[in-house]
């Protein structure tokens, strides 16, 4: 690391930063959520496994379809929030697509936006276990 966080940006990611459970109705962008994406992404795993699957939700129909699936008490949260993301976990990761290590570019594997996705064969070089 060449130069530490400032006290500013160590209190606001540590500090401040806290849960939110009521939400604005403003439309978040796909382009945020690819923002989003492309920082998250870069999160360690073991083994660089990155076994997560995104999957954002934004339409109504969508939103509909996860509701009978939450913990009541999270029901009336996702229903006031302009998307809601399911972070999904392979069992077995090295049977699915995962992107290459350190990759610049999105995997087209590891998020998703409803249709959901079917499970793909890692067929492409962006499939392609990290090296
Ligand atoms: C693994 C995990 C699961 C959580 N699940 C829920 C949840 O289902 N519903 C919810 O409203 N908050 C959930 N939270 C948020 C926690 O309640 C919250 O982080 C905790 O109360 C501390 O509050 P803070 O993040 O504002 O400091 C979860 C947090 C974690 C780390």
């Amino acid at each position: 690391m060449s130069q530490a966080l400032d006290n500013a940006a160590l209190e606001q990611i540590f500090l401040k930063a806290r849960t939110v459970h009521a939400f604005k109705p403003e439309p978040v962008s796909d382009e945020t959520l690819h923002k989003l994406y492309d920082l998250l992404k870069w999160g360690p795993t073991a083994f660089n496994a990155q076994p997560a699957r995104f999957v954002f939700i934004k339409s109504a129909e969508a939103r509909a379809r996860l509701i009978p699936a939450l913990s009541p008490g999270n029901v009336a949260q996702v229903n006031s929030a302009p998307v809601t993301v399911i972070v999904a976990m392979t069992a077995s990761s090295s049977s699915t697509c995962r992107p290459s290590s350190r990759s610049t570019t999105p995997s087209p594997c590891s998020w998703a936006m409803p249709p959901w996705p079917k499970p793909r064969p890692c067929a492409t070089a962006a499939c392609r276990a990290p090296t």
